[in-house]
């Protein structure tokens, strides 16, 4: 049976190995008067928002199925972003589990007058993809070509498991968060 006969979409539970640049995806957004505060600083919220999109849009291309967001990492603000200013998302997926994936996204902001580019944000999101009941399903293998991708793999499956270890720590009998 060749790889074509095998995507028939009568055969979703054999999913076919992906490289991450067939999902990758390259997002831009003009910061607007609306998406900042009164001294012109875009909400922290708004560069969440595009990150979590940016983010999705990598994992259903992956999978060509939906996928929700499970959990976002710790984001820090490097760098303030301006109204007028370009915010360019670079997002592509890091690592692949049974039914979850780890996408990186890297965020820059360009004044548009200077062209100047700096890197404001860098973020992990884990989303998990979804069978038509809402129910995680097996997403497609990722294949793991080059050194760049490599790292990236490696880094995520660290970062998974201190997440694993974070949920259960918490699950465990945290009483300490509200
Ligand atoms: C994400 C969700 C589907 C996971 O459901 P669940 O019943 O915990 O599923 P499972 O325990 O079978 O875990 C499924 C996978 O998700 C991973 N996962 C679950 N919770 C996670 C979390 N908080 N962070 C990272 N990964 C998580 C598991 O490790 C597992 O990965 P694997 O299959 O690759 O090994 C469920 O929690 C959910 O629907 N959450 C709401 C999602 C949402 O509304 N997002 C915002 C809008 S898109």
């Amino acid at each position: 049976m060749t790889d074509k006969d095998n995507s028939h979409p009568n055969q979703p539970e054999a999913p076919i190995g992906k490289t991450a640049e067939e999902s990758a995806v390259i997002m831009t957004h003009q910061v607007l008067p609306s998406d900042a505060n009164p001294a012109g600083n875009v909400h922290g919220g708004v560069i969440l928002k595009h990150i979590d999109t940016a983010a999705g849009v990598v994992a259903m291309r992956h999978v060509r199925g939906w996928a929700v967001t499970a959990s976002i990492d710790r984001m820090d603000f490097l760098k303030p972003v301006y109204v007028g200013e370009l915010v360019t998302l670079k997002a592509s997926l890091n690592m692949v589990g049974r039914t979850s994936m780890e996408v990186g996204v890297r965020v820059e902001a360009e004044n548009l007058l200077t062209g100047e580019v700096r890197h404001t944000n860098s973020a992990y999101l884990t989303f998990v993809a979804l069978d038509g009941l809402g129910q995680p399903r097996p997403a497609p293998p990722l294949i793991i070509q080059g050194e760049v991708a490599e790292r990236r793999n490696r880094q995520a499956l660290r970062r998974r498991e201190l997440r694993r270890q974070a949920i259960a720590e918490e699950r465990a009998g945290d009483t300490t968060r509200i």
